[in-house]
């Protein structure tokens, strides 16, 4: 008899415990909501390239818990969480869960491209009187540094120290007549996630012969998070009266237009899907938006444009030193290429906001010049920002 009343004293108290531990876990808050008291940077495998070289992913939290992941491979962003207006954590940008998707051709998720941005006019550009000939791997056209641009390439990551939250610098040397450009180029860019849920890119680049630079950041942003619709909810503001027309090839025509009734005018907020299938002849062209505006000043940092998506009541706004900035609503997307969690990219499920020199620049000497001397270092600035509504 005593040995069954300690018995099942002995049984009570295990299973008491055992309740009560179960309690503290269903009260632990979600791990994604979490605020984390300061800020961090890691560093995991995440897989090898066909060559053998390790690629690593870069996660950088700040003491609000916002994290942007980053791989060598690209300098691709694969991840960005951001909170929603209930402070829910959650991934904004399209990508694959493993590296084997971006190494499938991909229409530049989350990387740097260049070194030149966007097109050039059938793949071909003159400096001094010297004619240089490029890839045109984009329906006779020169996209995004050609067939080997700065997407596909290894960039190297270090941590740097950063005044204003956590921060990576991503290296990479371009060689001398890599993808036709002239000149060995050094280029650096540095993502600092700021303890004010800001990503900023700081981009530098200095060449040891005459050149052209436009590098910029490819991310296809979905504020719904973790992609949840297309993007056609989304409310834009573009901080500009004047577009970049183009022909039937994305090609500059060399004019800048009003905006003005068009479609193009976002000078105040509009739905992205409001006019996107209208008659206007640059919208056919585009098969949407696919156009660089004109942004007012040059060289200081400005307000480029914001997006708010209401149902989340995530908003961000970019900034930039740029004087143009490409608005890419996800034409091209059409369903056949599955992202993280399984999830499938439709027709504009993501938005691009590149800020940029305009498109086909070299051959537009009316633009401003994207030529890189020796001696002088090519600096951009641009930083988008994550707040809610
Ligand atoms: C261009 C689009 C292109 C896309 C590739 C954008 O920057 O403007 O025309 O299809 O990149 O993903």
């Amino acid at each position: 008899m005593r040995k069954l009343i300690v018995y099942i004293l002995f049984v009570s108290v295990i299973m008491s415990q055992a309740c009560k531990k179960k309690e503290e876990e269903t009260q632990q808050p979600a791990a994604d909501t979490v605020a984390v008291a300061k800020a961090s940077v890691t560093k995991a495998p995440f897989g090898k390239l066909p060559d053998g070289q390790e690629v690593s992913v870069y996660t950088l939290k700040n003491k609000n818990g916002v994290e942007l992941q980053v791989i060598n491979y690209g300098a691709i962003v694969t991840s960005l969480k951001t909170p929603d207006k209930n402070g829910v954590l959650e991934d904004i940008v399209l990508g694959f869960d493993s590296l084997q998707g971006y190494l499938t051709p991909a229409p530049y998720f989350g990387a740097i491209v260049g070194r030149y941005g966007n097109r050039i006019g059938k793949g071909k550009f003159k400096l001094d009187g010297k004619e240089y000939t490029l890839a045109q791997n984009n329906n006779g056209q020169h996209l995004h540094g050609g067939l080997k641009g700065f997407d596909k390439v290894f960039w190297n990551i270090e941590e740097v120290p950063a005044s204003e939250g956590v921060a990576l610098k991503l290296t990479y040397q371009s060689k001398d007549m890599e993808e036709g450009y002239p000149g060995n180029l050094s280029v650096e860019a540095i993502y600092t996630l700021t303890d004010n849920n800001e990503w900023k890119i700081d981009y530098k680049a200095t060449t040891d012969k005459k050149t052209i630079v436009n590098v910029t950041q490819h991310s296809y942003f979905n504020l719904t998070g973790n992609v949840k619709r297309d993007i056609l909810d989304h409310q834009l503001v573009l901080q500009s009266d004047k577009l970049v027309p183009v022909d039937k090839v994305l090609i500059p025509t060399g004019e800048l237009k009003d905006v003005t009734n068009t479609p193009f005018d976002f000078r105040n907020a509009a739905a992205i899907g409001a006019r996107i299938n209208d008659k206007d002849q640059q919208i056919q062209l585009g098969g949407g938006y696919d156009h660089c505006w004109v942004l007012s000043s040059k060289d200081s940092v400005k307000l480029a444009a914001s997006v708010y998506e209401p149902v989340s009541g995530r908003y961000m706004e970019v900034y930039t030193t740029e004087p143009g900035i490409q608005f890419y609503s996800g034409n091209f997307l059409d369903g056949s290429l599955t992202g993280k969690g399984g999830v499938v990219y439709k027709h504009r499920y993501g938005l691009c906001l590149e800020t940029e020199h305009f498109p086909d620049s070299p051959n537009k000497p009316e633009f401003p010049s994207v030529v890189l001397n020796p001696g002088e270092t090519y600096s951009t600035q641009t930083t988008y920002k994550f707040t809610t509504k």
